[in-house]
């Protein structure tokens, strides 16, 4: 069948379609329907069904008689170690930490953050929540104690479990010393932790409170999996919004496993055995979706990978570890291919290894340039498809359906609407623009299964942050345009949201820190474009009269403070002392103008403006810091 025909059979049914969808995952009790709408516009998947997310992802795999083959395979160039595990092992490692978890009074719908690096431990730490029906929550290694102090507050776990480390190129990150630091700070104290000590770093215990990963779990009963209702949450994932209060995305269990079960096949062209890898982080959506869940629920086999596409220990790595375990389908981020192109222009990399296997490369989590997706169709000579899609919506809202037919690939656009989703361009007023016109992205409800259900703890800014300017309607915080053939082409963000090298980071909570310097009377950050990362934050600071203060000094400061609250992730390394910031006359800082002039764009003076004198005061300064030069 054609894309089109599955697309308008969706829309034509859409209780059928996933109805049909949800016959591939194993339920304990199957749910009576798809959708329940009694409370919309909250909207829940196949509440009254019961499953288990470990239970689908792994034992019935092994009960299906594939115990033996491989589930994960841990590919770590960093410490030189490429291990293998079965299904039939994995099952009895997550069912013995879930065993232990349990017998310390973990339950169903207790929390537990898990903060670990790429290593298959943080896949485990998952699958025995799921078992159990504990909701977990990963925090992305490279953030900061504060980051983590702020989720453990909000989602109050239970238990923490965390690595001893974590190894980046340059440097080893010390998790545990962040992570009794974050737990000092925060209100809510976890009951217990579960230290994973790695070779690399042995880290101290605080007795009472921590156990090692393996004590942890020696002479306890494995746990079973525990039913679950399809409405019950798998996880919270924060993630970036306006403020420096991270949203807390939460994922029902229900739709989640429906979700993404189809989209193996359906969108990556993966089937039962075969191989795929997302070379992305737990930490973010794509390591969840699809470096964890989607091919373990499929059956496939997935790569956990501890490494960078350049400098461990070259450019060629992604293609050794493809050609090695005969990768199908290959997801990363257009920063990773940006960075290898920089370092092997040529390709000289490439031509080394054999990647007979290879299909695909699929990229998502930022722009993808068309330099880039040029430069890697000519290098490999599979399709290279760009597909967009949110933390929020755990899977593609866009897409070109290689499982079901490769549509046609027009550079700059991640192609077409998956089936779920209805994409339409709006005016401020809420009314579609024409085919072509520029406007906000916004999403018939409901949402399919596997997005969001709610916010944590946070309904009624779930329903403002997303349902409220356009009633009926979700917004995805994009801009963008379709095309008569229902193509979209992903602009911009219309919030303060950035994205640095794959990373969604919101702009908010670094002005929040640079306001906290006591120097620092107001200020503003901007996301700039950056060949490379393709956005990278600069800061704008206006200090207190009477500072006498050196600016460079208040500068290093302040850049200081920015990676020790929101963590090196953040990559905030450049800011500017300034006299005044552009403003509206009701005082709104004009940002997007600013990186208008940045990155050497045209812009309108905007009407509003306070005084437009200080636009090239930010234009000066700008210059100082080598940009606006056009
Ligand atoms: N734990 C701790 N620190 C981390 C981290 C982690 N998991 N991940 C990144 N960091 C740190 C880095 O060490 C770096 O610190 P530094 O300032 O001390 O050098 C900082 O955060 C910024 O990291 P990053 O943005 O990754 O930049 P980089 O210069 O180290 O590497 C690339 C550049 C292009 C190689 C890298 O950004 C990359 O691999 N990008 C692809 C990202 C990706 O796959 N995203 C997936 C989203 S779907
Ligand atoms: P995250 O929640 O971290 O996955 O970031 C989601 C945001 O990244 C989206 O709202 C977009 O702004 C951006 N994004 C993701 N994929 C794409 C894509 N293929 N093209 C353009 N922007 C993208």
């Amino acid at each position: 069948m054609a894309y089109k025909d599955i697309y308008d059979g969706w829309k034509a049914d859409p209780e059928a379609f996933w109805m049909q969808a949800a016959e591939e995952i194993h339920w304990y009790k199957k749910p009576s329907k798809a959708l329940f709408d009694e409370n919309a516009p909250i909207y829940e998947w196949f509440s009254d069904g019961l499953t288990n997310t470990c239970y689908n992802a792994v034992d019935r795999h092994v009960e299906a008689g594939r115990g033996d083959e491989i589930a994960i395979m841990h590919e770590s160039p960093i410490t030189h170690a490429t291990k293998g595990i079965t299904y039939k092992e994995l099952q009895a490692r997550v069912s013995s930490l879930a065993g232990a978890l349990k017998m310390r009074g973990v339950e169903k719908g207790d929390r537990v953050i898990i903060y670990m690096p790429m290593i298959p431990e943080a896949l485990e730490a998952m699958l025995a929540c799921a078992r159990i029906g504990a909701v977990h929550s990963v925090v992305f290694g490279g953030f900061a104690a504060h980051e983590l102090a702020v989720r453990i507050d909000d989602c109050t776990p239970k238990a923490i479990i965390a690595a001893s480390c974590g190894l980046e190129p340059n440097r080893v990150v010390h998790y545990k010393p962040l992570l009794d630091k974050a737990i000092d700070m925060a209100e809510h104290k976890p009951e217990f932790c579960v230290i994973f000590q790695r070779e690399q770093e042995v880290a101290k215990l605080n007795e009472g409170r921590d156990f090692s990963w393996h004590g942890f779990q020696y002479g306890v009963k494995p746990a079973d999996c525990v039913p679950v209702e399809g409405n019950h949450p798998a996880y919270i994932l924060y993630t970036s919004g306006t403020t420096g209060q991270p949203k807390g995305v939460v994922r029902a269990t229900g739709g989640h496993l429906v979700a993404l079960n189809w989209t193996m096949k359906n969108i990556y062209n993966i089937d039962v055995g075969d191989r795929f890898w997302a070379a992305s982080d737990v930490g973010w959506v794509v390591g969840h979706s699809y470096i964890c869940y989607g091919p373990l629920i499929k059956g496939a086999q997935t790569i956990v990978f501890e490494g960078k596409p350049i400098g461990t220990p070259h450019a060629g790595v992604f293609w050794r570890i493809i050609q090695n375990q005969r990768v199908k389908s290959f997801f990363t981020a257009p920063t990773a291919l940006r960075a290898i192109k920089r370092e092997d222009p040529t390709g000289e990399w490439i031509k080394r290894y054999k990647l007979h296997d290879l299909q695909a490369i699929f990229l998502a989590g930022e722009r993808a340039d068309p330099d880039t997706i040029k430069w890697a169709q000519e290098k490999f000579g599979v399709p290279v498809i760009d597909h967009w899609w949110q933390t929020e919506t755990g899977w593609a809202i866009a897409a070109n359906p290689l499982g079901i037919e490769e549509l046609p690939i027009k550079i700059g656009s991640p192609s077409v609407a998956m089936p779920g989703y209805e994409i339409e361009i709006l005016d401020e007023a809420g009314h579609p623009v024409k085919d072509g016109d520029l406007g906000a992205i916004a999403i018939k409800l409901p949402l399919p299964p596997g997005t969001l259900q709610t916010l944590w703890n946070a309904e009624e800014r779930y329903k403002k942050s997303y349902l409220t300017t356009f009633p009926g309607y979700y917004e995805t915080g994009d801009a963008g345009i379709k095309d008569a053939d229902g193509y979209v082409y992903i602009m911009a963000r219309t919030d303060d949201v950035i994205n640095v090298a794959g990373h969604r980071l919101s702009t908010g909570a670094m002005e929040e820190v640079l306001s906290n310097h006591p120097d620092v009377a107001e200020c503003a950050v901007i996301g700039v474009a950056d060949q490379l990362k393709g956005q990278s934050p600069l800061g704008f600071l206006c200090l207190n009269s009477g500072c006498t203060k050196d600016h460079a000094t208040i500068v290093k400061e302040v850049v200081t403070a920015v990676r020790n609250e929101i963590g090196p992730v953040a990559a905030f390394k450049l800011a500017c002392v300034v006299d005044r910031l552009p403003k509206t006359r009701s005082g709104k800082i004009l940002r997007g103008t600013m990186v208008k002039i940045a990155d050497n764009q045209p812009y309108k003076m905007p009407a509003t403006i306070d005084d437009p004198a200080i636009l090239d005061e930010i234009k000066v300064a700008l210059q100082g810091l080598g940009y606006a030069k056009g």
